[in-house]
């Protein structure tokens, strides 16, 4: 049986600070334009507030890439400004969970700098250094933005790491000096009142000891090296060390962004007796769509992954662990676009997701703008995109003469920026983002789709969602519940039990925009039931136990049942 803890007990809200809000009208999103919308927040009934890196960065890939661990970056405002968003926060009980990055930092920080200004330098160490082989980078392994993971210096003449771009060059972790200025900056931020950290790709900092080729798969010259880079041999003790020295002395909570790794591995991460993360934010569903050749492929996911993978995750973490439940984030398209339906359904899709991911065993997280439903978007040319990840690989396609149409589609459908554009306040120009011009352009949708709106339509997914919090706050059996499958080979319904104590909820979600029948399986008995949330608003609140038995139901429909 989980233990209780707060949280447990929490939704999370994600905030990409530079598309939030922006104050001083320089396009670009800021803190005091975060603090000017708490009430907003608290309205929403969210209670912990996860933001993305504000820290110093030359913003190569928007805050990922840090050169001062302990300032906030001039755009942001000033540590003024952060600890009034603190403290206004925890005025309001809200909670701070803040990004930890630190598999790798820019190339502008301090330690950078030193590290690269000479072999002998007590910094060299702290950067993953080597000489070339044969003329050649040390070894094949690809960069995740591109091209190699092997920068050349020339001013000492060796290749350094950088699993991501080359402005972001990977920390060594194998140095303990390297570990011990982490910690203590980890200790500087909880000591300033943080309540988290959400920590990025922290299966990344542990690497094999011997950096061994990547085997080929294709004829590129750069290989994917993720074996050999992802969950290496150190990482258990790193953890490990990070929570004896860091993690154990404060009330807080982890989640730590984890790809490549599946419900039996995640068990070891957040068992909770082992005392590594609470939570892990995996990839095994937002990879679904993802083709042979990976992201920037075209797939078309089944609802029997997506039940399986979450059914799998649900049961692995049941009695020692805790789940994340998020369908989207700043590096993901909108949820709504690519699981539900952004045109014709995109209300009832969006509510139907929701009540997926509200009514799990687990943590919720809202990406900004999942709560009025924000969509992809289809920008008119590549100008309008920023990502590095997105822009680089239409640099190569371009040079590996890759077709025009498609590369623009596959941009469309899957780039990161979908998830980046202004957060949409209302129907004003720029949104109610900004009063100059955005770093980033708004999705046109604005005028339909945006929080003013939402607030005045009492059917809007901005109320729905306040709902589902609330009754969240209101069943500890939507928390603590236990997950039981129902109907597993059902094409169209994911459909699911959940048992605490004395209560059993049933969850029923048409996932198609065709209609669907649920029949409930002869081995579910109960006398009663009663609604207690539905996207279709038409439905009367007190339907009856004997309904249940056979229901039919609309596009995308999503129904939660009390039975006692
Ligand atoms: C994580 C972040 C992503 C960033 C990358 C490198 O995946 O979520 O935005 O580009 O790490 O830091
Ligand atoms: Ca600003």
């Amino acid at each position: 049986m989980p233990k209780k803890k707060w949280w447990k007990e929490s939704v999370v809200y994600q905030i990409y600070p530079r598309s939030f809000k922006d104050s001083n009208g320089d396009g670009t999103g800021d803190l005091k334009g975060i603090i000017s919308k708490l009430d907003y927040l608290h309205y929403l009934g969210v209670n912990v507030l996860w933001l993305c890196p504000v820290y110093h960065s030359p913003n190569v890939d928007n805050g990922y890439d840090i050169s001062d661990y302990r300032g906030i970056m001039d755009e942001m405002g000033t540590m003024a400004d952060w600890e009034e968003l603190r403290d206004g926060l925890h005025s309001r009980d809200m909670k701070l969970v803040m990004d930890l990055v630190v598999n790798h930092t820019s190339d502008q920080h301090r330690w950078f700098q030193e590290s690269r200004s000479s072999k002998d330098s007590p910094y060299r160490s702290y950067y993953i250094w080597r000489p070339g082989k044969d003329g050649k980078e040390p070894n094949n392994w690809s960069s995740e933005f591109g091209g190699s993971a092997w920068e050349f210096d020339a001013l000492t003449g060796e290749y350094y790491l950088h699993v991501f771009s080359k402005n972001q060059p990977d920390l060594n972790w194998e140095n303990k000096t390297v570990r011990y200025e982490i910690y203590d900056m980890m200790r500087w931020w909880l000591d300033k009142g943080v309540d988290g950290f959400r920590m990025d790709v922290i299966n990344m900092i542990a690497k094999h000891p011997d950096l061994p080729d990547a085997p080929s798969v294709d004829s590129s010259p750069y290989q994917w090296g993720g074996q050999f880079f992802i969950n290496g041999p150190r990482l258990r003790y790193y953890l490990r060390e990070m929570y004896v020295k860091v993690l154990s002395k404060y009330d807080i909570m982890t989640v730590g962004e984890t790809r490549w790794v599946d419900a039996d591995m995640a068990r070891i991460f957040v068992d909770e007796y082992r005392h590594e993360l609470n939570m892990l934010f995996h990839f095994e569903l937002l990879e679904l769509d993802y083709g042979p050749s990976g992201k920037w492929e075209k797939k078309a996911w089944e609802l029997s992954d997506f039940k399986r993978i979450l059914s799998d995750w649900q049961k692995k973490l049941a009695d020692s662990g805790w789940n994340s439940l998020f369908l989207s984030n700043h590096d993901h398209p909108r949820m709504v676009s690519r699981f539900g339906n952004d045109s014709t359904y995109r209300v009832e899709s969006a509510k139907m997701l929701a009540t997926l991911l509200h009514t799990l065993q687990g943590t919720p997280y809202i990406y900004q703008g999942e709560e009025i439903g924000m969509t992809n978007v289809r920008f008119p040319c590549i100008e309008h995109y920023r990502d590095i990840e997105t822009l680089n690989m239409y640099e190569e396609g371009l040079k590996n003469s890759k077709d025009l149409k498609e590369l623009t589609e596959v941009i469309c459908e899957k780039g990161r920026d979908n998830a980046r554009t202004p957060m949409q306040w209302n129907d004003s120009s720029q949104a109610g983002f900004t009063e100059g011009t955005p770093w980033i352009s708004v999705n046109p949708n604005y005028q339909e789709i945006n929080v003013e709106q939402a607030q005045q339509d009492q059917n809007s997914i901005l109320h729905y969602y306040r709902k589902l919090i609330d009754l969240r706050r209101r069943y500890p059996l939507f928390v603590y519940g236990d997950y039981r499958l129902i109907l597993h080979k059902h094409t169209r319904i994911y459909s699911y039990l959940r048992h605490w104590e004395e209560e059993t909820l049933l969850v029923i979600l048409n996932f198609f925009e065709e209609s669907a029948v649920f029949t409930l399986p002869e081995r579910v008995t109960f006398k009663n039931g009663r609604l207690l949330i539905a996207n279709y608003s038409d439905i009367n609140e007190k339907i009856v136990a004997e309904d249940l038995n056979e229901l039919s139901l609309r596009p995308y429909e999503a129904r939660v049942y009390l039975l006692d």
